[in-house]
């Protein structure tokens, strides 16, 4: 009874199960921390080779699939340090030397974080770029730009893919600029006060790759502020998958019949054999719920929490880690997904009512000098006439147009979808002309990400 007592207590108080994929990043940090202790004479140099030479031993076990995790080791520190006895004796002991574990957990999760943000950055990149390839494979498609999901003004199918390359590349920028606050050296804070030993705190930073160390000890020990702020851009990110993916899912419905996804990323119903389920985009949209959990998650639990270090502040990884592998699998399956997407563009033009055209009747009179709010007028008349006789605006007669205004003239019957697109001819408008510069800005964004991706940029 006791026995099985104290084993769910070990279960409820470990964090071995999950946090054992921060192993890479506990063993450098320690193998850093090592180096930078011989190095100031804090322990026997010869000690610190030993040291390192044993993690590096630990490493090629967990990654041959050797390493046998002992839930009786509570995490992933635990699981190491007990091993480095085992190999190296009592030597290991000195390992832990000026850390505690709460700076040696406030490291890791950075290093590993850090690691995680470099390949979702990646992969934002592709889906980006997926994005682009979409708009330049149907450059010349046109369909209905909604508001109110009613039929509005007619604009370029690149244009309304383009919206979704501004969202991602602002989720990009706000990825980034989290990384300069999760790119902070914590350790040398010790279990919250510092350290009384000569550490090097610089030292370690370099050979970690952290661009500062933290300022405050008892801050750094507690600060899970980078870990909430990761899960606000990833939440973020994923409420901007959730939109695409839904115009997805509607675009492919049998009444909309826009577009068409490859056979990989739909699925046939066993009973009713013409059905072609987005699954893939479906569940991509239900995704965000985790993303938004994990978010809720981690702030309650930092809500109120006195300084410094406490217990509570394991249970950031689950939410952490749940995130990271949403966003990053969901990246990659969507950009796939884009890839197979086929428009079927005379069916989006003919969803298109022609009344989308009824802004550039208005426009065409205040052209001829009406003022905007009475040419709003006559085009609403218009509209309503052309309805209620069965006819689109381009089957009225001039004479009919001039029975709403003599301001008609014969060019009214040149109404057309392309004009209406080609009117928006300002910055950010859906005119051709400024759509194609718009992919080629898209272009030239990513081939200079895909520059300073590369290990020589
Ligand atoms: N597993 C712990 C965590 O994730 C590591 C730090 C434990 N520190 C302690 N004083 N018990 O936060």
């Amino acid at each position: 009874m006791l026995e099985s007592k104290s084993s769910e207590v070990q279960h409820y108080v470990g964090s071995l199960r999950y946090d054992r994929r921060l192993y890479r990043h506990d063993i450098a940090g320690s193998m850093a921390h090592a180096r930078m202790l011989g190095g100031q004479g804090i322990i026997p140099d010869d000690d610190a080779q030993r040291i390192i030479q044993g993690l590096e031993a630990i490493r090629g076990e967990i990654e041959r699939g050797e390493f046998i995790f002992d839930p009786a080791d509570e995490d992933i520190h635990m699981a190491v340090e007990t091993r480095l006895f085992t190999l190296i004796g009592d030597i290991a002991g000195r390992l832990h030397t000026g850390r505690s574990r709460n700076d040696q957990i406030a490291l890791d999760v950075r290093m590993y974080l850090r690691d995680e943000m470099g390949q979702i950055d990646s992969a934002l990149t592709d889906l980006r770029r997926a994005l682009v390839e979409l708009a330049e494979r149907n450059r010349d498609a046109i369909l209905a730009g909604y508001t109110h999901l009613q039929q509005a003004q007619p604009v370029l199918f690149a244009h309304h893919v383009l919206a979704y390359f501004e969202m991602f590349g602002r989720d990009a920028e706000r990825l980034a600029d989290c990384l300069k606050r999760v790119n902070v050296l914590p350790l040398g804070s010790g279990a919250l006060a510092g350290v009384p030993y000569p550490i090097d705190r610089d030292a370690v930073a370099r050979e970690l790759g952290f661009d500062r160390v933290s300022a405050n000890s008892m801050d750094a020990v507690a600060d899970r502020d980078f870990v909430a702020e990761f899960n606000a851009c990833g939440a973020i990110l994923m409420m901007h998958i959730s939109r695409l993916a839904e115009e997805l899912v509607l675009w492919s419905s049998t009444e909309f019949g826009f577009v068409r996804m490859g056979e990989g990323y739909t699925t046939g119903s066993s009973i009713m054999p013409q059905k072609r389920n987005p699954d893939i985009a479906e569940l991509a949209r239900a995704k965000t719920g985790r993303a938004y959990g994990n978010l809720i998650a981690i702030l309650t639990i930092l809500k109120s929490l006195p300084l410094s270090y406490n217990r509570d502040l394991q249970e950031d990884k689950e939410p952490l880690f749940d995130t990271v592998d949403t966003v990053k699998e969901t990246l990659r399956i969507c950009a796939e997904m884009l890839r197979t997407v086929e428009v079927n563009a005379p069916r989006m033009r003919g969803a298109m009512r022609d009344y989308v055209l009824a802004t550039d009747v208005a426009d065409y009179l205040v052209g001829k000098g009406v003022p905007f709010r009475s040419a709003h007028g006559v085009s609403a008349e218009l509209s309503r006439y052309a309805a209620d006789h069965g006819k689109s605006l381009s089957e009225l007669t001039l004479d009919e147009y001039r029975r709403f205004s003599g301001m008609f003239e014969d060019d009214i019957l040149n109404l057309s979808m392309e004009r209406s697109v080609g009117a928006r001819n300002v910055a950010g408008g859906t005119n051709p002309d400024r759509v194609s510069s718009a992919l080629r800005v898209a272009r030239n964004i990513l081939d200079a990400e895909g520059r300073s991706e590369s290990p020589t940029g």
